[in-house]
């Protein structure tokens, strides 16, 4: 085998739900050609209140809140962090990958993560890496999607073209044409993942979010309606394109409340739950190489909830449905995972980003390091 590199980094993700942050502790591996990804071990810590708070209140962009929440989830990041590699003993980490939480993202214009890194400097004292998106944005691109990086790695196959599908607050998909074809790699936001269900299950339901779907499948989705919301400009268009809670979050939902009010309760979530199974299904139909699509590897929180599940089962028909645990890849800390392959790419000057999916003029390295 020919020399390699390796790294053991840690990967910190804090998703646009705004429910935690995902821990991965992982070992990669670039040889000559490729780049290999093992992971060691993943974690969740869900945000206490005040933190969540603090970063609700940062999404007005009032500075003031948001130098509040930089630091004071700086502190909770490095605080875990530290907990979590002592409780599980892990030691000679090489460096950290943070994401930070995004308060504004704005497509090829700027993109926002708070969370100050100096923290985690202060307790780890190894490198992180952080603003990932910012580079790529310089050079032309969107700044995001950047997990089709990973998915590369982990689930492009010689002969088949793969769909990876993450479900999170918003929903993004990696088209990973066959290698043997040559393809380009497509990946892009689809519109809204579980940010409308989490929002409608506070509002009608009293519920954080709707534990394993229960509200979504015990009821009947509103085609009709469902139909109406696809028109929308962003589902409708091609990428590259990205999005978040800001077009896809509270505010859209309050703008639907009369005709949601005027349904029985008890249909609200399967409609929206229709509606993300169904911007989703439109996007890869219409955007991607649909056709060669042999199989799809789902991960993010929306594989909890069996409506969406079940309706992207019918959807895809003839399509083989996975989750990445099938792969050997938590699907919950996929992103991770990402950001511990991000800085370890940073670490290596391994060039990171994908420019047929962000649209930048050229590969560069992604990242800032703070040491
Ligand atoms: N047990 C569960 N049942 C149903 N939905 C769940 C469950 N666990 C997580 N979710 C959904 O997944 C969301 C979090 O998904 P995640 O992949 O962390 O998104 P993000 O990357 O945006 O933070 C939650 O807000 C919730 O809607
Ligand atoms: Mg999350």
């Amino acid at each position: 085998m020919s020399i390699f590199k390796q790294y053991k980094m840690i990967g910190l993700m804090t998703g646009t739900s705004m429910d935690g942050l995902d821990i991965c502790v992982s070992k990669i591996k670039f040889f000559l050609k490729s780049i290999n990804v093992k992971v060691i071990k993943v974690g969740y810590v869900e945000f206490p209140k005040k933190i969540k708070l603090n970063i609700e209140n940062s999404l007005s962009l009032k500075k003031e809140d948001i130098k509040t929440c930089h630091k004071s989830l700086g502190e909770f990041m490095a605080k875990e962090t530290h907990q979590f590699i002592k409780k599980n003993k892990i030691s000679n980490i090489d460096g950290v990958g943070m994401h930070g939480q995004t308060i504004e993202h704005i497509s090829g214009v700027k993109s926002l993560q708070i969370g100050d890194p100096k923290y985690l400097l202060n307790k780890l004292n190894v490198p992180i890496i952080s603003n990932f998106r910012n580079l790529d944005i310089k050079n032309g691109g969107t700044g995001a999607p950047l997990v089709p990086f990973l998915d590369k790695i982990l689930f492009q196959e010689e002969k088949n073209a793969v769909l990876c599908l993450n479900i999170g607050g918003i929903s993004n998909i990696t088209f990973l044409p066959s290698l043997e074809s040559n393809g380009n790699i497509i990946g892009f936001d689809t519109g809204p993942g579980m940010s409308l269900i989490d929002e409608a299950s506070k509002i009608f339901f009293n519920k954080k979010f709707d534990k394993n779907g229960t509200l979504s499948i015990n009821g009947k989705p509103n085609l009709e309606l469902v139909e109406n919301w696809m028109k929308n400009k962003f589902i409708t268009s091609s990428y590259p394109k990205s999005t978040g809670r800001k077009e896809f979050g509270l505010t859209w939902l309050k703008r639907q409340m009369s005709v949601l009010k005027k349904l029985d309760k008890k249909d609200i979530l399967p409609t929206l739950a229709s509606f993300t199974s169904s911007s989703i299904f439109y996007n890869c139909k219409n955007f991607t190489n649909y056709d060669k699509i042999k199989k799809i590897i789902i991960s993010g929180g929306g594989i909890y909830n069996t409506a969406i599940m079940s309706n992207l089962k019918n959807k895809f028909k003839n399509i083989l449905i996975y989750r990445s645990e099938n792969f050997g890849i938590d699907s919950d800390s996929k992103e991770a995972l990402c950001f511990a392959l991000l800085g370890a790419a940073f670490l290596n000057n391994t060039p990171s980003n994908i420019p047929s999916v962000t649209g930048a003029k050229k590969s560069v390295v992604l990242g800032e390091i703070l040491k």
